[in-house]
């Protein structure tokens, strides 16, 4: 439980193609957020397309979990559960799709964005674009020989210095013929600390940002996580690959994501600092 999986070339390109349709299925699902769509007319969308892909959604019946995708809005930091509600101008929602592929024997991948709703608030263009650029700061810091705490190290550093807090209680997890496997990936710690990483190891990066305090507050439906206090949280999740040379994002897409990277300001925030762009409009 506790040994990390080297992947070999074959379970490799077998993690790309599962990769692949979870990739494409947030490229999708990303074309259909609008105001008033419920968070069920999503699941059930995502459900639908995973199927006709020949894939099947991890997430669905997994130790229980009643749908197919995580929607998690707002002040909700994983795990939301699809529903009636109507998505709203000015809200925020992460999408979190996991697909298995094939059926049997197979592969899981693992990957999630937030979009934006309309027209959003400053608050939430802050902590969405600092949970973007959290995921590639991880992603960067992923090399042969580097260790698991490099990553934490380089998410934490720069939420905080943003005003920003990193969730402590969810964390990146080694992903393959498994959802869940070891080794866990904090978003925060220590830099030269943890595991060593190898070329061949497979997990995924998904830091959970708040705008205020990191404290999570579990509702009562036994999934649905909100920030303590209330206040906006943001996330965005790959799987990757462990190379020599550095890192393979497995669940990189083939198009930019609408309503959330393709906005005029989400490319203004990666361009310059998120707060930068915060403090001059
Ligand atoms: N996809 C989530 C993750 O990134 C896990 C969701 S578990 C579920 O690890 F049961 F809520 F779907
Ligand atoms: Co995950
Ligand atoms: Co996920």
């Amino acid at each position: 439980m506790n040994s990390i999986e080297v992947l070999s070339p074959v379970m490799i390109e077998r993690m790309r193609e599962s990769c692949r349709i979870a990739a494409d299925t947030l490229v999708m699902i990303g074309s259909r957020i609008r105001s008033d769509i419920t968070t069920d007319e999503l699941n059930s969308i995502v459900h639908e397309y995973t199927v006709a892909r020949g894939g099947w959604p991890s997430s669905l019946n997994y130790h229980g979990f009643p749908k197919s995708v995580c929607t998690s809005v707002n002040e909700v930091i994983c795990h939301g559960i699809p529903g009636p509600y109507k998505l709203r101008n000015g809200d925020i929602v992460n999408v979190d799709v996991t697909t298995y592929y094939p059926a049997k024997n197979g592969f899981h991948g693992d990957t999630s964005a937030t979009f934006y709703v309309g027209k959003p608030s400053r608050e939430a263009i802050h902590v969405v674009e600092v949970s973007r650029y959290c995921l590639e700061l991880g992603i960067a810091a992923v090399r042969d020989g580097a260790r698991v705490g490099d990553i934490g190290a380089a998410i934490q550093e720069y939420a905080e210095s943003e005003g920003c807090s990193v969730v402590r209680d969810f964390v990146g997890h080694g992903i393959g013929r498994q959802y869940h496997a070891a080794p866990q990936i904090p978003h925060f710690g220590k830099q030269d600390s943890g595991r060593r990483l190898k070329a061949g190891m497979t997990f995924t990066i998904e830091p959970m940002i708040n705008l205020g305090g990191y404290e999570c507050d579990l509702m009562a439906d036994g999934w649905t996580v909100k920030t303590l206090d209330r206040s906006l949280s943001a996330q965005f999740e790959h799987t990757v690959l462990v190379t020599r040379e550095g890192c393979e994002v497995l669940t990189a897409r083939c198009q930019p994501l609408e309503n959330s990277e393709d906005k005029p300001w989400a490319r203004l925030g990666r361009l310059s600092s998120p707060a930068a762009f915060t403090n001059s409009t």
